[in-house]
């Protein structure tokens, strides 16, 4: 059997302990990923109990808590609190999803947070997105058209509009890419569900007509390819929606125009 030996900077340590909040009755301990570049230390997990009697319910507010009254250097991103922007996802209790919708109720003994798996980490609970970023760039996600555009919009049937739904609900907060066994192993060629669900958005839009050229882009047996119908997607999506979907029929069309 093959034996594998992590980096020894790699190793994840125990990290420290904060004081249970004097006179609390109803306890919630936090177990939280941190990881610091500048101090050269390996990651750590530090673990935190709040009184849920003093904090609103949802996993986001528990970290601004944690942040603005026990440990400011507990680093995580975060804007709407409402599951519209897409920059508060992680990982919470092993599965990718955002802070902001997910009750701490929901979570059983103690809360596991860390940063979206198989991604370079900046600080904490952050992500690097950078490569996710250009991926997205690379499909060109804005409409394409040859057409000399009209006075005012450029109309869409009801029926023509209905094809985007499912897509347009997307904020872009990578759970899905990152939950993603074959995005993990190659990340850099396989664009993954969130990009791909992207793509897909563009292609199914009756007011674009650059659909040659985009599956011309995706042609490719990584960019495209790479899904192997695994569907860790469509289960972890915050949103309920069904990237896996959006591939196979990409994979659809390119049967199509052969
Ligand atoms: S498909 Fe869902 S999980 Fe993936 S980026 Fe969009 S909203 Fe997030
Ligand atoms: S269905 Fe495809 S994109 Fe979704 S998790 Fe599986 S391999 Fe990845
Ligand atoms: S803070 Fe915007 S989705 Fe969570």
């Amino acid at each position: 059997m093959a034996e594998f030996t992590l980096p020894a900077n790699s190793t994840v340590q125990p990290g420290k302990t904060w004081p249970v909040p004097a006179g609390a009755k109803r306890t919630k301990t936090f177990k939280i990923y941190r990881w610091d570049p500048d101090t050269g230390a390996n990651p750590r997990v530090d673990t935190y109990t709040l009184d849920l009697d003093q904090t609103a319910p949802m996993v986001l507010d528990a970290l601004i808590k944690i942040k603005n009254e026990t440990d400011p250097t507990l680093t995580f991103r975060r804007s709407c609190r409402e599951g519209v922007c897409g920059s508060c996802a992680m990982n919470i209790d092993g599965t990718n999803t955002l802070a902001c919708t997910k009750g701490i109720d929901e979570c059983e003994g103690d809360v596991k947070i860390y940063p979206l798996p198989h991604m370079p980490v900046i600080k904490d609970l952050v992500p690097d997105l950078s490569q996710a970023y250009a991926q997205l760039r690379s499909i060109e996600p804005w409409l394409k058209s040859e057409t000399p555009p009209p006075d005012r919009e450029r109309p869409q049937s009801p029926a023509e509009r209905a094809k985007l739904d499912g897509m347009w609900e997307c904020i872009l907060c990578f759970c899905c890419s990152t939950s993603c066994p074959s995005y993990w192993w190659n990340g850099d060629r396989y664009l993954g569900p969130a990009v791909l669900l992207q793509a897909y958005r563009w292609l199914a839009d009756s007011r674009d007509e650059a659909a040659g050229e985009r599956l011309d882009n995706l042609e490719d047996p990584f960019r495209l390819y790479r899904c192997h119908t695994i569907m860790n997607c469509t289960k972890t999506c915050p949103k309920g929606l069904n990237p896996a979907k959006a591939i196979a029929e990409i994979k659809k069309l390119m049967v199509a125009r052969k």
